[in-house]
């Protein structure tokens, strides 16, 4: 569902509970929820499920599966336990669905967690995710909010899946040409949220579906910092570029783009076809970082030799619109 949509359906429902428990609820940007259990601990929820996006069903497996864990890391959550989402067509074969759950059971294992259950309901096209719990110290909660001036933005995955997903279904890539994004998303973002908790994060976010644009305006509200951005530092996948310029951009970046055009200006430098890289919907995408500048350090050290991490910008005391895409 496009970002309109959704705010229109949220809009609405009756207004959240108000209950001190409840330490981020529905009325924040933030894809998972906190609830406190004690002043020591709070659990961290989150959900999330989607259609294919390769064929290999291991692989998607894990992928789907790395993007569910994926909202507990950008809150600086540690996984706990998951249940399984599973929507399956019986007559595609149950050695299908056991790999793409051996998939997912893989990366909830590398995540530390332990898998408890689940549910599966039979549909026509498949589709799997997770439903997580985690837990986190009420006092070390990351959020999307936060960021202040002068803040360095991080980015810790290339950009791209979106357009590659679109260039797959069409045919004009092979998965083995996707090879360094499917990796990519199969990549627990464990690391990364370790790096920004002990590197003081003032604010997160994973980029998922509504883009790097849309993303970092959740993180930005209306009265508070602006951010630079500059496009030639925004990490990659291979065949990216390439893809984009055969038209391969997903129906999806355009609602995201139109939905945001007004807290985004980009530099007339950057043509149209880039221009669509900064809305395209992302699976399990990296983590979107705001650090003080004397975090960088230990962020560096923590994410050690992990690649595909960039500095794409910093926060600014005022810009309008909020989002400045600069070459
Ligand atoms: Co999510
Ligand atoms: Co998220
Ligand atoms: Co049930």
């Amino acid at each position: 569902m496009g970002p309109e949509d959704l705010e229109k359906v949220l809009r609405m429902l009756p207004p959240g509970e108000e209950r001190r428990e409840i330490l981020v609820g529905l009325d924040t940007p933030d894809d998972a929820a906190v609830f406190m259990l004690d002043g020591d601990t709070a659990l961290v929820h989150t959900l999330d499920f989607f259609t294919p996006i390769v064929d290999d069903p291991y692989l998607f497996g894990q992928i789907a599966a790395a993007n569910a864990l994926s909202d507990i890391y950008a809150m600086g959550g540690t996984p706990l336990s998951a249940m399984n989402i599973v929507c399956f067509p019986c007559s595609l074969g149950m050695d299908i669905l056991a790999s793409i759950l051996a998939g997912g059971l893989s990366k909830i294992s590398e995540a530390g967690a332990a898998l408890l259950g689940g549910h599966t309901v039979d549909d026509e096209e498949p589709k799997f995710g997770l439903a997580v719990t985690g837990r986190v110290h009420p006092d070390r909660i990351m959020t999307s909010l936060g960021a202040e001036p002068g803040d360095v933005l991080v980015l810790t995955k290339p950009l791209g899946t979106g357009i590659l997903a679109t260039a797959l279904k069409g045919d004009f890539l092979t998965e083995a040409e996707m090879a360094e994004a499917i990796a990519g998303m199969a990549r627990l973002n464990s690391t990364a949220s370790r790096a920004a908790v002990l590197a003081g994060a003032h604010a997160c976010t994973d980029v998922t579906g509504f883009g790097l644009a849309g993303h970092l305006s959740n993180m930005l509200p209306d009265h508070g910092p602006g951010c630079e951005i500059h496009f030639s530092r925004l990490p990659v996948y291979e065949h990216v570029r390439e893809m984009a310029g055969m038209g391969m951009v997903p129906a999806g970046a355009y609602k995201n783009r139109d939905f945001l055009m007004s807290r985004v200006e980009v530099a007339p430098e950057i043509d149209d076809v880039e221009r669509d890289l900064i809305f395209d919907p992302q699976t399990s995408g990296g983590l979107l970082v705001a650090l003080p500048p004397h975090g960088m350090e230990v962020f560096r050290q923590q994410m050690g030799g992990e690649d595909g991490w960039r500095q794409i910008g910093r926060l600014v005391e005022d810009t309008s619109p909020l989002i400045q895409v600069l070459p």
